[in-house]
């Protein structure tokens, strides 16, 4: 049975949900699943925008031609060449054999290196150029990697539609509801749009900066990413959000505290902190244990916080591997930008505060407070007045 949304008189949603995968990419836990976008355009010429997943390609099917009632396939736009999208590409070209793609040299590269069959189909376009379909001009811009090198975006100039590939996406199904305003984005989405966008994009935060930069020059209307709610209303909301992370600039003051423990000593010190943070005065700490959190969570909430604790244990003279994992996928992507407190503890040669002092020290534009604290394998009572001078310390740089 099909499933499609009308988004304008003649643009409808044609994606669909996986809410059986359980990693997003083989990496990323996505316990409220995730959808990939497409859209077809019903104009003079019929314009698909992207392709799905392959785990959704029969609902796709049935979706596209539910819409096309019995009128052709004309073109097919590929803004991004990631098989999350693209997988569908030969099974499209199968079924509507005289469609032309449209994509980027890059896009047309990769489309053989992944070994689909598109040979005499493709229109190559790059920054720039327009195409009219009926009443309805696209114009396609260049997005560098937002995500993979290849990308694009593809705008309406007829409508104000923006094709926005990965960029504005977020994990999560659609659950009937399509539009922005449809959910309680603000309580209900915005963490997993930012665990999508830090997971995903976070690398590649300057590349972003010019998406939104040109972006800038566009009457933009409507935004239909490749995952998540379209957006038709509210969009200072979300761009302002893009800005903030892919500048790298925290969304709030608060403290998260990230402790890596084995016996429940180096917890019982990471408690005794937020307990003198919240009794000072900051509220907004949260805690997460690095051995029982996903790194992409973990991620997603340092992007959020201005303030980071890393209370970690030595572990054969090094750093808790799950914390070292943690900081190094910190670093592969580009994060920059906080302030960090550090809390070490070993019961003969304490070393994890040294070491990831160091590795904060080869990132960019990283603050690490000189109030830190080597415990001998539990927090005692001599200690009290130091992790007071910590408490005091992350509170005093805040300000
Ligand atoms: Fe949703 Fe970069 O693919």
């Amino acid at each position: 049975m099909y499933c499609v949304r009308k988004i304008t008189e003649d643009l409808y949603w044609v994606g669909g949900s996986d809410r059986r995968l359980a990693l997003f990419e083989n990496i990323h836990p996505i316990p409220r699943g995730v959808s990939y976008n497409s859209y077809l355009l019903m104009d003079e010429k019929t314009v698909l925008f992207d392709t799905v997943d392959w785990s959704i390609c029969r609902q796709f099917i049935e979706n596209i031609k539910s819409v096309l009632k019995g009128k052709t396939l004309d073109y097919l736009v590929i803004n991004h060449m990631e098989p999350d999208h693209a997988a569908c590409i030969e099974e499209i070209i199968l079924r509507y054999p005289d469609v032309k793609i449209i994509c980027t040299k890059k896009a047309s590269m990769l489309m053989h290196q992944f070994e689909f069959n598109v040979e005499g189909e493709v229109i190559e376009v790059k920054e720039g150029d327009n195409m009219s379909f009926g009443k309805h001009n696209l114009t396609f811009v260049a997005a560098p990697m937002v995500h993979w090198p290849e990308a694009m975006v593809t705008f309406d100039t007829t409508n104000g539609v923006l094709f926005s590939a990965d960029a504005f996406g977020s994990f999560g199904s659609l659950d009937g509801q399509l539009f922005n305003d449809e959910v309680n984005f603000d309580r209900d989405w915005i963490d997993e749009a930012r665990r999508y966008y830090t997971n995903i994009v976070g690398k590649y935060g300057p590349h972003v900066q010019n998406l939104l930069k040109k972006a800038g020059t566009l009457d933009i209307k409507i935004i239909c990413p490749l995952h998540g709610p379209v957006w038709h209303s509210d969009l200072g909301y979300l761009l302002d959000k893009y800005d903030k992370w892919s500048r790298y600039e925290p969304e709030e003051k608060g403290v998260m505290i990230v402790y890596g423990t084995m016996y429940g000593n180096t917890e019982a010190a990471a408690n005794d902190l937020a307990t003198r943070l919240v009794e000072k005065g900051m509220k907004n700490v949260v805690m997460y244990d690095v051995s029982k959190t996903h790194v992409s969570y973990l991620i997603s909430e340092t992007f959020k916080y201005s303030n980071v604790v890393l209370a970690s244990v030595t572990y054969n003279l090094k750093i808790y591997p799950p914390m070292l994992n943690y900081i190094n996928d910190m670093k592969a992507l580009n994060l920059q930008k906080r302030t960090f407190t550090l809390i070490e503890n070993g019961s003969w040669a304490p070393q994890s505060g040294k070491l990831m002092r160091e590795l904060l020290g080869e990132m960019k534009e990283m603050t690490i407070l000189d109030n830190e604290i080597s415990l001998n394998s539990s927090m005692k009572e001599d200690d009290v007045d130091l992790m007071d001078d910590i408490a005091e310390s992350i509170i005093g740089s805040m300000k």
